[in-house]
């Protein structure tokens, strides 16, 4: 019989037991797919240990490579502005991204700059996000950006076409997909940028009205 390949996969890392701080701590050592080797450490999910809400992004970035926390870059300032914008609490969210490693290329001079992670590496890393949810168990959750919704909606979703909907899901019971913060970023001029952020607010509203009426509803006092 042949040699086996080994399957590209976290599976073998991932904790089945232990809650959010096990699979915090295993996911320093994760060798499920090769990101780790150019990468400095895991960027693991943050935020409280029963959110209403958890976002999820692509990967991290090189900001967050260096400091190991989500969003702590240039897109997560857009993410803050948004949150904000909308009354939503970043303290109160669980923010993670659907790969945990930074992937990159050498650019002119030393800049490191993003790679978009690719399919079998999103696969590879699909146990710590559906890991995630099933100890955070959120009443939100919202995808930022095509590969964070392709990995959980599925490939064929299209965020484009599906925006700021919500989506029938088995992961949460409210699922909303938009755009990654940092494509905000990558808008050609100011008047652009001012257009995809009012979108990305828009995007956002369902998910503030949402979390405020069920707040609304835990606060008041029972039949
Ligand atoms: N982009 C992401 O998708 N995630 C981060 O954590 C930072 C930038
Ligand atoms: Fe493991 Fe994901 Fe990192 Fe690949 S990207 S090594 S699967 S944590």
């Amino acid at each position: 019989m042949p040699p086996r390949t080994p399957k590209t996969t976290a599976a073998p890392w991932v904790p089945d037991h232990g809650g959010l701080p096990a699979l915090q701590r295993a996911a320093r050592d994760c060798r499920g797919c090769d990101l780790w080797r150019k990468a400095t450490g895991t960027v693991f999910g943050e935020g409280p240990a029963h959110p209403d809400l958890v976002l999820v992004g692509e990967q991290p970035g090189d900001k967050e490579d260096l400091a190991g926390h989500p969003f702590v870059g240039p897109a997560g300032r857009v993410l803050d502005e948004a949150l904000e914008a909308v009354g939503i609490d970043r303290g109160h969210a669980y923010v993670t991204n659907a790969v945990k490693h930074f992937k990159w290329e050498r650019g002119s001079g030393q800049r490191r700059i993003h790679a978009k992670p690719n399919q079998v590496e999103i696969q590879a890393c699909r146990p710590w996000i559906e890991a995630e949810l099933r100890v955070l168990r959120p009443k939100v959750l919202v995808c930022l950006g095509s590969t964070a919704a392709q990995a959980l909606l599925g490939r064929t979703f299209r965020v484009t076409l599906h925006r700021g909907e919500w989506i029938p899901s088995p992961l949460a019971p409210h699922v909303l997909a938009t755009v990654h913060p940092s494509s905000i970023l990558r808008a050609s001029d100011e008047a652009a940028r001012a257009e995809a952020m009012a979108a990305f607010i828009r995007d956002l509203r369902p998910v503030s009205r949402l979390l405020a009426s069920a707040e609304t509803r835990s606060a008041s006092p029972g039949p």
